[in-house]
Order: structure tokens, then C-alpha cells, then sequence
């Protein structure tokens, strides 16, 4: 039974770059190649390997939203939305900045991911007026975890006390009612955050293990930590993956640093994730 749809929505005051979520968004420009305020921040946080992958999408058009590994956060993915630049609401602002929470709420749906944490998309340097932004951003989640029951949790995450409270009326206006979470400020699932970084240890210590024998340092080694405790999620996927990989490191034949191509790990993990279906 799910839960009432106020009850799968959070409001915190906070750094969303300190959020525990499976997921958060990136108030994004359409370069993807960082900025300031929120972008800047998920920038600095992740470290460089996020602007690597970020370089491979291409951009990303106003009102849509790509996804990456979270890298060095504390979450596993990042959302990057494009916002609308405020020209005063009759450049259709409004179905733009709608569009990047529905399209980001998509992508989580379509990833597996339970909890998300949006900032105050466009109501900083694009100028997007806070109360209007705050109504469309609740009210587009809202909707959206009407007609579907895999996202557990939205986070909206904000900077000082106004947001806060707007974000508070918005929901108790559209919602009905809201709930305070049972803690204030960060967001996080111990149980599932546990058993998932174990098993990202148990992954990277795998991942050093291949490292001493050939000679090797893997100038990826935390995403590919990532992807493959995401893909596998057990032990005996991983297990499997990273005695791929060591095949795979044998047959390359050389030492120093290596980058292991998305291509040969996309085929390591498919073949495994076929092998192990059954299970
Ligand atoms: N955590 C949560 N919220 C934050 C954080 C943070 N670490 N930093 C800023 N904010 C808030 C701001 O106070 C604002 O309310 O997020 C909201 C969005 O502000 P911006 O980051 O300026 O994003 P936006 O208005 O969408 O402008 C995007 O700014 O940083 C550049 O590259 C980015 O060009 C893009 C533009």
C-alpha cells in the first residue's frame, strides 16, 4: 500500500551536496561543463571524474536532464536539469522548468533510484522567482509520484529559511499536509547505505587486488567501483565482474594507467548479469 503523497516528500534546509540520497539534481546550463552555485558545488564535491563523463553527453537542452555516477558524493548518481532563464514568465519559463522535474524524475524511474534530492532549480543565477519556482516544483512532483509508486522519496533541498518555508507551503497548499522529517538536514538510509558501501569497499578492494598483480592503476577506479556495485548489486556479481576485468587486464598486457573503455565494461557486466539472472 503506498504510502499518502505528502509523506514521500522532504523538505530540508541544507547542502545538497551532503545528501545521502540515491540520487541528486544539478541545476545545470546546457554545456554540462559546470558553473557555480549548485553546479559548481556538485562540481567540486565529485571531483574531476564527473566533468570527464560530463564531456561525453554532449550538453543537455533547457527543460531536459542527463544523468552521470555521483563519483566522490555521497550519492551514487547525479541528475543534471537544464533550467529556464527568467524573462519576465511569457517565454513559456513555467513548462520549462516543469519539464526538468518531471524529465529528471524519468530518468530516476527509469535507473532504479528510490530517492532523489532536487535544489531550487533556476532561482538563483537564472533568476526564476522562488515562490512561482517552489508551486511548480511541487506540484510537478506530486503529480508525477501520483502516477507512479517507485520513487520513495523527493528531497527538496534548500538554502535558507524562505525556501524552506515556501517549499513547506507549497506542499501543505498542493499536498494537503506535510510531514517533518524525523531528522532535520541530511537525508539518509543507513540500512540500504551500509550493505551498498560495503559492498563498494569489498568491490574497490577487488579493484586494488588486480592493480597489485598487473602493474596497473585504474584512473577510474572510483566509478567503475560505482557502476559495478549498482549493476551487480551482490557479491556474486561483483565477484564475477572484477575476475572479468582481471581477465580482461591480463590480456591488455600493460602497466601504468589504464581506463578501462564503457564499451568492455558494458560487455563484462552484461554477460555477467546474464549468467547470474537465473539466480
Ligand atoms: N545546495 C542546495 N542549494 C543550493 C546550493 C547547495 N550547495 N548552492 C546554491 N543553492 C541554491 C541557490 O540558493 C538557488 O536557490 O540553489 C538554487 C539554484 O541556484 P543556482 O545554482 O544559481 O542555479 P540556477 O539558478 O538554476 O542557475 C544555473 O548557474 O551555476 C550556474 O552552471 C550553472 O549556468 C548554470 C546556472
Amino acid at each position: 500500500m503506498q504510502r499518502p503523497l505528502y509523506e514521500r516528500v522532504t523538505v530540508v534546509e541544507g547542502d545538497i551536496t551532503e545528501q545521502h540520497t540515491d540520487a541528486i539534481v544539478n541545476a545545470a546550463n546546457e554545456s554540462l561543463l559546470g558553473g557555480s552555485g549548485v553546479d559548481g558545488a556538485i562540481h567540486r564535491a565529485a571531483g574531476p571524474g564527473l566533468l570527464r563523463e560530463c564531456r561525453r553527453l554532449g550538453g543537455c537542452q533547457t527543460g531536459d536532464a542527463k544523468i552521470t555516477a555521483g563519483y566522490n558524493l555521497p550519492a551514487r548518481f547525479v541528475i543534471h536539469a537544464v533550467g529556464p532563464v527568467w524573462q519576465g514568465g511569457t517565454h513559456g519559463e513555467d513548462d520549462l522548468l516543469a519539464s526538468c522535474y518531471t524529465r529528471a524524475l524519468g530518468l530516476a524511474e527509469a535507473n532504479g533510484i528510490k530517492t532523489i534530492a532536487f535544489p531550487a532549480i533556476s532561482t538563483g543565477a537564472y533568476g526564476f522567482p522562488l515562490p512561482r519556482a517552489a508551486v511548480i516544483a511541487v506540484r510537478t512532483v506530486l503529480s508525477f509520484l501520483s502516477r507512479s509508486d517507485s520513487i520513495e522519496q523527493v528531497i527538496f533541498v534548500c538554502h535558507g529559511k524562505r525556501a524552506f518555508d515556501l517549499y513547506v507551503d507549497a506542499i501543505r497548499e498542493l499536498a494537503g499536509e506535510y510531514t517533518t522529517p524525523a531528522g532535520p538536514g541530511v537525508y539518509f538510509s543507513k540500512k540500504r547505505g551500509n550493505r551498498q558501501e560495503v559492498l563498494r569497499e569489498q568491490v574497490r578492494a577487488q579493484l586494488g587486488t588486480i592493480e597489485e598483480v598487473w602493474g596497473v592503476r585504474f584512473v577510474d577506479k572510483e566509478h567503475l567501483a560505482r557502476i559495478i556495485m549498482v549493476r551487480c548489486g551482490d557479491r556474486w556479481g561483483a565477484d564475477s565482474v572484477t575476475a572479468g576485468l582481471n581477465s580482461w587486464v591480463a590480456v591488455l598486457g600493460k602497466r601504468g594507467d589504464i581506463e578501462v573503455p564503457p564499451g568492455v565494461l558494458d560487455r563484462i557486466l552484461d554477460e555477467t548479469l546474464q549468467r547470474f539472472s537465473h539466480r
